[in-house]
């Protein structure tokens, strides 16, 4: 019998009863094996299961690993939560600690002069590769101004960011009270110590975290980071950073069971790797993660990223793992996002002082980095869903995927708001979906038709699922897409607010 067999036959043996004694498997096996050396096989696979094994009487007793408690926060964590975003600006001893660290790696003063005008070269370098055709780009982080430069400018805003998607995942029971959570592609720290952060305006929830990096320069900067402000002792342990290559990682470092995975703005710099290449890299972290657990892939908000990491969780979706949201099926189709540029808007930050301080210049917009877009998925083992609601057969609404049909007429469709602002000020225009449509959908809503019974288009959240009625069905030949005209008579409104 192969591993595989094997392991398949210990979930099949737990799916049938809540505990059985190892031993039992042995009359299935080929060849016999002694319990010990079975133990030695499958126990390092056991947490992956959901099974845990004890010892008893020179057998090994497999249970289910008891469901983990949800991290629900109470009124007082709620608002100490609410008044940091209120805030919107990165904890003081961490910019100092920024500072301090800039100091300590050129050993000048971070606001002298010359190191300002260093750093922002970096930052502009920084730009320009990023914006180069994903082939030919180059960011490798072995300079220590690259570093430096990413502390400045990146490291604000992806702290918060992150702040907003953990209290996503908190709003939706994601989280534990006790968790091991694995940052791949860490960078200079930023989402175990936006973690570290966010715990410590909780009461007493706990969590491990564990990450992996290439970049020296990088682990460098995190280690200094997470000793000044997070020491060790705490409910919140950050482990020092695994350097490794994401492309060939050894899974033997990481811990057996993961209940969280998080690739912040890391996959789309493989410049070089396919897609399939990066649904490989999240697949066998999966094989790690807890059978309740998920997987949070952040990228950033631009066209071509967000595009293309939607594209990844299609193809994750072929490996077995589900979309838990922002995305939803109502239509119970199958989707395989083409061109789906997708994100999530939130308040922009407040300047650092390291910021303020490279912006004294002509160019000072280019040093400013507040605004906060992100495209992100989550991704679970079980088969669990952010939303679960189906259009009931006869509904009155059409499906996305039949707006060729009705060309200039005037359709009801329910779909979900699946982008921030895509317009401007005279004309909004928002992506939407069903998970029906091949070619982009957007409803475009023009400043002067702005009513009350429309506006909910521009303020509901992203990922609301909306009902539109008595929109104009255009198509946009620029941009092959279908463009729902919204005017003064159309209602808009979240689904189930309106009378049918
Ligand atoms: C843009 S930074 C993101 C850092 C952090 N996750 C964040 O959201 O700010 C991308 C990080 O991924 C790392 N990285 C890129 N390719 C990698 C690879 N093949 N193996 C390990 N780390 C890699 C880079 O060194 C860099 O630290």
């Amino acid at each position: 019998m192969t591993e595989k067999q094997l392991i398949s036959t210990i979930k099949y043996v737990s799916s049938t009863k809540p505990a059985f004694f190892l031993s039992e498997i042995i009359p299935y096996l080929d060849e016999p094996l002694s319990l010990n050396t079975l133990f030695t096989i499958i126990s390092p696979k056991l947490p992956g299961l959901g099974l845990m094994a004890k010892e008893v009487k020179g057998d090994f007793k497999i249970s289910r690993i008891p469901p983990a408690l949800p991290l629900l926060l109470n009124k007082e964590e709620r608002e100490r939560q609410e008044a940091f975003f209120t805030a919107g600006v990165i904890p003081l001893t961490l910019a100092q600690s920024i500072e301090k660290y800039i100091t300590k790696k050129v050993g000048k003063d971070w606001n002298d002069p010359v190191i300002i005008e260093r750093l922002r070269r970096a930052i502009v370098a920084q730009k320009d590769d990023y914006w180069k055709p994903a082939h030919k780009r180059s960011l490798q982080y072995t300079k220590g101004y690259s570093v430096l430069g990413y502390l400045a400018y990146h490291f604000p805003v992806y702290f918060m960011q992150t702040g907003y998607l953990l209290m996503m995942l908190t709003r939706d029971g994601l989280l534990k009270k006790n968790m091991t959570i694995l940052d791949v592609g860490t960078g200079p720290g930023i989402v175990p110590l936006a973690i570290a952060d966010f715990y410590s305006r909780l009461d007493d929830a706990e969590a491990t975290i564990y990450s992996l990096e290439r970049s020296e320069e990088h682990i460098e900067a995190f280690t200094f980071l997470r000793d000044a402000l997070f020491g060790t002792g705490g409910r919140v342990t950050i482990k020092p950073p695994v350097k490794t290559d994401i492309r060939s990682i050894e899974t033997t470092a990481l811990p057996e069971k993961i209940d969280l995975v998080i690739f912040s703005n890391v996959l789309n710099e493989l410049p070089d790797a396919t897609m399939e290449l990066r649904a490989d890299i999240v697949h066998l972290l999966s094989e790690r993660l807890a059978p309740d657990g998920s997987i949070l892939i952040v990228e950033p908000a631009d066209e071509e990223n967000a595009t293309r990491m939607r594209s990844l969780t299609v193809a994750l979706q072929k490996k077995g793992l589900s979309i838990y949201g922002p995305c939803s099926f109502i239509w119970g189709s199958t989707c395989t996002a083409p061109r789906c540029w997708s994100f999530e808007t939130a308040p922009a930050i407040r300047i650092t002082r390291l910021m303020e301080t490279l912006a004294h210049c002509e160019d000072s917009y280019r040093y400013v980095n507040t605004d906060i877009k992100y495209s992100y998925a989550v991704l679970r083992k079980d088969g669990m869903r952010k939303e679960n609601f189906r259009m009931p057969e006869g509904s009155k609404f059409l499906r996305l995927s039949k707006l060729h049909l009705h060309l200039g007429k005037r359709i009801n469709v329910a779909g979900l708001k699946m982008s921030g602002e895509l317009g401007d000020a005279r004309s909004h225009v928002f992506k939407l979906c069903d998970g029906t449509a091949k070619t982009p959908v957007y409803a475009v809503l023009p400043s002067y038709h702005i009513t009350p019974e429309n506006d909910a288009i521009t303020s509901a959240p992203y990922g609301s699922l909306l009902e539109l009625r008595n929109v104009l069905v255009r198509y946009n030949k620029a941009h092959d897409a279908y463009n729902l005209l919204v005017s003064r008579n159309t209602g808009i409104h979240t689904a189930g607010a309106a009378d049918e």
